[in-house]
């Protein structure tokens, strides 16, 4: 059943007070330098810490400095989060792709990431839901750290959704190779008052004047009034808010790169500018990811190569990419080139690349083309189902809605023919 969006912010604070038996009780620098936005380095540093443990009283007194920052889990919950363990508990780990090149999992992100093994993937390429946008064919509750039970960008605020996509964050982070990046497609959304609709054509038919529901007949209506802090029409500034805390829990923030549409959605305000871009976060398990420039170059225009005429000969932090067709029953598809650049420019051939909230499988796509192996999730079984018809066809060397043959997966000596 999915909710309406109300903009309600619950009122906590901390209560110590009940802690007091708990206040030996230790915890990984890892996870608690996450919950507390701070780096390891600092913390060792406030604390002369000579050990890998902090106790829950030294995590107190961390969340009294200028220094905290939220990041997946309020402040008022952190000491409850950490007393109910659920991190240290042993999950099953699967290496379900052992021996298969694209493996598509039905299910949560949330819970599949966590079923993974340490130190595996060498690349992640997604695009969540944006925060109150769309409606998915498959809409499922997820219980958070933060207490919230909601689908991914059905939160109540954008504050929850900021907290769950860096929550996703915080357990890729285990499962990702020191060398590997994250590339993490994110739109903004505007604290206005609107319908959510299940794609950017019903959106466009519902500007001509081509719908005739009423606001009470939309499954699902997001409202602005009664944020904390956001007036209507104000822009949320979620895309950076998750890059600061991705930074928060021991990410390097590589690169915000824009990728300007070429066929971006019309927008009926006089009030602002349209926006045509959105936005791809690179972000890295240390300083120097694998990182091979060249493949800018080398790559064929469908699968992220240089887009003659509108990208200079050096690739920059902004990326001008076509929007996908919308032809595979997805209303929020990317273009293949789009996870095709991503993949080219950060892995090698036969890399594990992840897509946790795969759609219609375009990241697996690409990383077919390019002979790498893939692992995709995704809820929703009608958006698996085209994905591996989509990723069937990659494997034969050909583009789903397009003709290419396969290249060689080496993007530094690959010669690309064409039909
Ligand atoms: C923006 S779309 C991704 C589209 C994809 N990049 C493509 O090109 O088809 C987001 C996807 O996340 C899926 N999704 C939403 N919540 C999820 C969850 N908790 N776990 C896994 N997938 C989820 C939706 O079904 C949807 O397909």
């Amino acid at each position: 059943m999915r909710q309406d969006i109300h903009p309600r912010t619950p009122v906590r604070r901390l209560r110590t007070e009940r802690l007091r038996s708990d206040l030996k009780r230790k915890f990984s620098l890892e996870l608690t330098t996450a919950l507390l936005g701070m780096s390891s380095a600092y913390v060792r540093r406030c604390l002369s810490l000579k050990t890998g443990t902090l106790t829950l009283a030294e995590v107190l007194e961390l969340l009294e400095h200028d220094a905290f920052s939220e990041t997946f889990v309020p402040r008022s919950l952190i000491p409850e989060y950490l007393l109910a363990g659920g991190e240290s508990l042993e999950r099953p780990r699967t290496r379900e792709w052992d021996g298969k090149s694209h493996v598509l999992v039905k299910g949560d992100a949330r819970i599949l990431i966590q079923a993974l093994p340490s130190d595996e993937i060498d690349c992640v390429v997604t695009s969540t839901p944006y925060w109150g946008t769309r409606l998915y064919s498959e809409h499922l509750e997820t219980k958070w750290g933060d207490g919230e039970t909601c689908a991914l960008g059905h939160e109540q605020t954008p504050e929850g959704f900021v907290r769950h996509s860096v929550e996703i964050l915080h357990h890729l982070k285990r499962v990702m190779k020191a060398s590997g990046s994250v590339w993490w497609n994110l739109m903004d959304t505007y604290n206005t008052r609107t319908q959510i609709r299940a794609s950017a054509s019903e959106t466009l038919r519902a500007m001509k004047g081509r719908d005739p529901r009423g606001w009470g007949e939309y499954e699902c209506r997001r409202y602005s009034a009664g944020h904390s802090y956001l007036s209507d029409g104000e822009q949320c500034l979620i895309p950076s808010r998750v890059a600061e805390r991705a930074s928060r829990i021991g990410y390097w923030v590589k690169s915000v790169i824009y990728w300007k549409k070429e066929g971006s959605m019309p927008e009926t305000v006089d009030s602002r500018v349209t926006r045509e871009a959105e936005v791809v976060i690179h972000l890295a398990a240390r300083r120097t990811p694998y990182f091979d420039k060249s493949a800018y170059g080398m790559l064929p225009r469908e699968l992220g190569g240089r887009n003659p005429g509108q990208e200079s000969e050096k690739i920059t932090d902004v990326w001008v990419l076509p929007t996908a067709s919308g032809m595979d029953g997805h209303g929020a598809q990317f273009p293949i080139a789009l996870p095709g650049r991503c993949i080219g420019l950060s892995t090698k051939a036969n890399d594990l690349v992840l897509d946790p909230f795969v759609g219609s499988g375009s990241t697996s796509v690409a990383a077919a083309l390019l002979g790498r192996k893939s692992i995709g999730f995704d809820v929703s079984a009608s958006y698996l189902a085209t994905a591996r018809r989509r990723v069937e066809i990659a494997e034969s060397g050909r583009l789903p809605n397009g003709r290419i043959e396969r290249t060689d997966g080496n993007t530094k000596q690959g010669s690309f023919d064409w039909e």
